[in-house]
């Protein structure tokens, strides 16, 4: 009988977290596989664990009282464990990111949808996979389009010795929201609203983040074609490497809170107006795409106008979509479509990779 996979979650209260915690319990194993046992849990100020590895349980992170360990510090309790370990990291901080090296150096495997270590300049990307051995493995699907399908299918073209020519696709929840509302690939009878409009809905109903300029600077789209592009062997440098074309009107760029910006934001609806028309007098609606022309060696970012009868037209709803072209797929790309945000789908792509580092280690 395998050693039982020692679990270490970093940042266990957020949205992902907490979902990847209700659903730990029905991840299926293979035969007699012991089931992986939570030893460390913390949130940004609080932290809780044994100093015997015992496991522990999530309802007592609220009132632990454990002194902060330090990420080294960190690594160095991990790295005596006496089971394989597993570190997820449900944060989206920075530092944590940079760490994943020194964890990896320490025989820490360590999953996460967190996309800064992956997107970063390339500098951390190479110490991250240069540091991955056989029991100190690193996955990520969750770092592009949730718990889609998506790293692990590029992966497995590239594996398998087909030849990736070009990855393109509506890779953020938010921008697919607002162009699905804003530009509809089949008319409908009520009209759709002015941009700003939009904008204002979809930050009332949470689809975007606190401050929408957040999400209208096309950094979101530019770090998951970094990903991709890397994952697809291209030595893209950082995000500055390629044009990223941000959708804040430049006189606003400086407003000095969200709401100042949504205040102006109708000032700037002709711009986004005139978009659509240029497309429609085309036959052809305006869309938000990441484009990854690996043939090219070019990525890029921005609106394009694309055909009515298209997939990337006729998304709905907030939904994702990648299309894969490659030599043996010819003319008609590999494509993967649905929700890509979300907690439960985004906690599913973690522990589906959770599932995966177990048979590998186990
Ligand atoms: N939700 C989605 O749809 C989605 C989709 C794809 C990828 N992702 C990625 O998934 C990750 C988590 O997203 P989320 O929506 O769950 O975020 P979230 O709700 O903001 O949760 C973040 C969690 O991290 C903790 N935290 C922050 N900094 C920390 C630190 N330095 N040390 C320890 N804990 C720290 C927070 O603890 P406190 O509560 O104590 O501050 C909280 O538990 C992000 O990288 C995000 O980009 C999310
Ligand atoms: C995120 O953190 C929580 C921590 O509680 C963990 O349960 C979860 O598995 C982590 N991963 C994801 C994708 O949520
Ligand atoms: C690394 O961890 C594995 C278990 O996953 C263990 O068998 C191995 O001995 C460890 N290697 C080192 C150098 O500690």
């Amino acid at each position: 009988m395998s050693k039982p996979i020692s679990l270490a979650i970093i940042g266990a209260t957020g949205g992902v977290g907490s979902a990847f915690l209700a659903a730990l319990p029905s991840i299926v194993l293979p035969p007699s596989t012991p089931r992986p046992q939570l030893i460390f849990l913390s949130r940004s100020k609080k932290q809780l664990y044994n100093k015997d590895y015992s496991p522990v349980s999530p309802e007592d992170l609220a009132s632990s009282s454990s002194p902060l360990l330090s990420l080294p510090d960190l690594a160095k309790y991990l790295s005596t464990s006496p089971n394989p370990t597993v570190l997820v990291d449900n944060t989206s901080d920075q530092s944590v990111a940079e760490a994943y090296p020194l964890f990896l150096k320490s025989n820490i495997s360590i999953i996460t949808p967190n996309k800064k270590a992956f997107s970063s300049p390339l500098p951390l990307w190479n110490a991250i996979f240069s540091a991955v051995t056989r029991t100190a493995l690193v996955y990520h699907e969750s770092s592009v389009g949730a718990g889609l399908p998506i790293i692990s299918t590029l992966n497995d073209l590239v594996r398998t010795g087909d030849q990736v020519t070009r990855i393109e696709g509506v890779f953020s929840g938010t921008m697919s929201f607002l162009f699905n509302t804003f530009a509809p690939a089949s008319e409908s009878a009520s009209s759709p609203g002015k941009w700003s409009e939009i904008v204002g809905k979809a930050k009332a109903a949470g689809y975007t983040e606190p401050d929408p300029r957040d999400d209208l600077n096309g950094m979101d789209v530019a770090r998951k074609c970094v990903i991709l592009a890397r994952c697809a062997g291209l030595k893209v440098e950082s995000t500055s490497s390629f044009p990223i074309q941000s959708l804040i009107p430049s006189a606003l760029e400086s407003a000095s809170s969200a709401d100042e910006f949504m205040q102006k934001l109708p000032n700037h609806d002709d711009e986004m107006e005139s978009y659509k028309t240029e497309a429609k007098k085309q036959g052809k609606v305006v869309r938000y795409v990441g484009k990854v022309d690996v043939e090219n060696n070019k990525v890029s970012v921005g609106l394009e106008m694309v055909d009515q009868g298209s997939p990337i037209a006729g998304l709905k709803g907030s939904d994702n979509l990648i299309c894969f072209y490659t030599k043996r797929y010819g003319s008609n790309p590999l494509v993967v479509q649905g929700a890509g945000a979300g907690n439960e789908v985004t906690a599913m792509g973690v522990l589906a990779d959770l599932v995966k580092v177990i048979e590998r280690l186990g």
